[in-house]
């Protein structure tokens, strides 16, 4: 039975967050051009491994990383420790293919918790439920993995163990809940056709999970991907429903709710170009002016942003990032009382822009100028005790 009182108490630093940093960052960055590079190209992992042989970020730095986040405004981060390739970022003990077995000769993920908690930010880790690496995850006739059309892996297609790659993956977060302190959130990514829910074992594994990080949050992908809801948005969700909806690229229209319309716990994630991992050739940037319009969107539908940085392969997050981070970081100096901690109004969306709410505190982001004043209907002058301009207190 879904303990609802439990799962309001866990999300509510979350939900007055409202913003946070997203990092892809492994071996992807060197042929720099993005994350699923390896499916796309359906290349052969005898290509891909020479990227393993060369990864040396000699820049790798996460305080750095730490500071141009909390300088950006956001309260937590969230770091991929494996990605769809198999990578890990961490000193597994159930694989070789592993950054503490690269030139970098270091737990990246040890170091980024480490610097993100020193800077006083709540620490998540990605990890790919996907793996293309383990001999034991669907190759030939999946969906997404780079030998799907392979001839040669469709013959030994049957010697394929799931149970065996289900053992290593459980392992694998069992690792991450119990060797690297406490965690904020797990971000899982993510269940596609049949591979969704008991398929990988999801009640087990939320359960392990939970018993060694009873305080963590989940997200949904257990279930789905980014375009979908899961059992959250019902009235009886499942063990694994997780405890936010994840949109990717998109900020719902109509905020989102329950089948029954209760209240939803969402986070949009969203990349600053247009990939998650570094794409050198990538310089489709969003300005910071559009990324904090965004922002507002997102708290004014009850909704958090996870904004996303790719790192290259030295480990450096691109500059033109470092500008948009820092822009947004100048804006919420001034303005963030108007999205920590707040959800949105019941008041109609104004003409103008959007309205956030804090208590007895509304908050009117005026996004488009007007002629004359600018209204804002649903709310009587009597009860409004006085008006002023956050940003300089006038
Ligand atoms: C998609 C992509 C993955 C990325 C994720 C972020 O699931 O497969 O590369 O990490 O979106 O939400």
């Amino acid at each position: 039975m879904f303990d609802r009182e439990a799962y309001n108490r866990r999300v509510q630093w979350f939900q007055e967050a409202r913003f946070g940093m997203f990092i892809h960052w492994g071996l992807y960055a060197i042929p720099a051009r993005g994350e699923w590079v390896r499916s796309v190209e359906q290349m052969p992992e005898e290509e891909y491994l020479p990227f393993f042989e060369e990864f040396d970020p000699v820049d790798y730095d996460p305080r750095k990383w730490a500071r141009a986040a909390r300088e950006a405004g956001m309260k937590y981060a969230v770091l991929t420790a494996k990605h769809h390739d198999g990578f890990c970022l961490f000193d597994s003990a159930l694989t070789d293919f592993k950054a503490t077995n690269t030139k970098a000769g270091r737990d990246l993920v040890r170091e980024y918790l480490d610097a993100f908690r020193a800077e006083g930010l709540k620490v998540g880790l990605y990890y790919s439920i996907i793996d293309w690496h383990h001999p034991d995850y669907p190759h030939y006739g999946d969906q997404n993995h780079p030998m799907r059309n392979s001839e040669a892996e469709k013959a030994v297609e049957k010697e394929r163990d799931f149970d065996r790659y289900l053992a290593y993956m459980h392992g694998q977060v069992k690792e991450l809940c119990t060797n690297y302190g406490k965690l904020d959130v797990m971000w899982f990514d993510f269940s596609y056709g049949e591979m969704t829910g008991e398929k990988w074992r999801a009640t087990e594994l939320v359960n392990m999970i939970r018993s060694y990080q009873p305080d963590v949050i989940i997200d949904n992908r257990l279930e789905v991907s980014g375009t979908g809801f899961g059992s959250l948005a019902t009235d009886d969700p499942s063990p694994y429903s997780g405890d936010f909806v994840s949109p990717e690229q998109i900020i719902p229209p109509q905020g989102l709710k329950t089948e029954s319309g209760g209240d939803l716990v969402w986070e949009a994630c969203i990349t600053m170009n247009d990939n998650w991992g570094y794409c050198a050739k990538d310089k489709h940037f969003k300005p910071a002016s559009t990324i904090i319009k965004k922002l507002v969107e997102c708290v004014s539908k009850n909704g958090n942003m996870l904004l996303n940085v790719g790192p290259d392969a030295k480990g450096n997050i691109p500059k033109e990032s470092l500008q948009i981070l820092k822009e947004i970081g100048d804006w919420m100096g001034k303005n963030g009382n108007s999205i920590y901690g707040c959800k949105g109004s019941s008041l109609p969306k104004p003409e103008n822009g959007r309205v956030t709410q804090n208590g007895n505190k509304l908050y009117y982001h005026v996004m488009e100028n007007a002629i004359g004043s600018v209204p804002l209907y649903g709310i009587s002058r009597d009860q409004v005790k006085c008006v002023r301009l956050l940003s300089d207190g006038s």
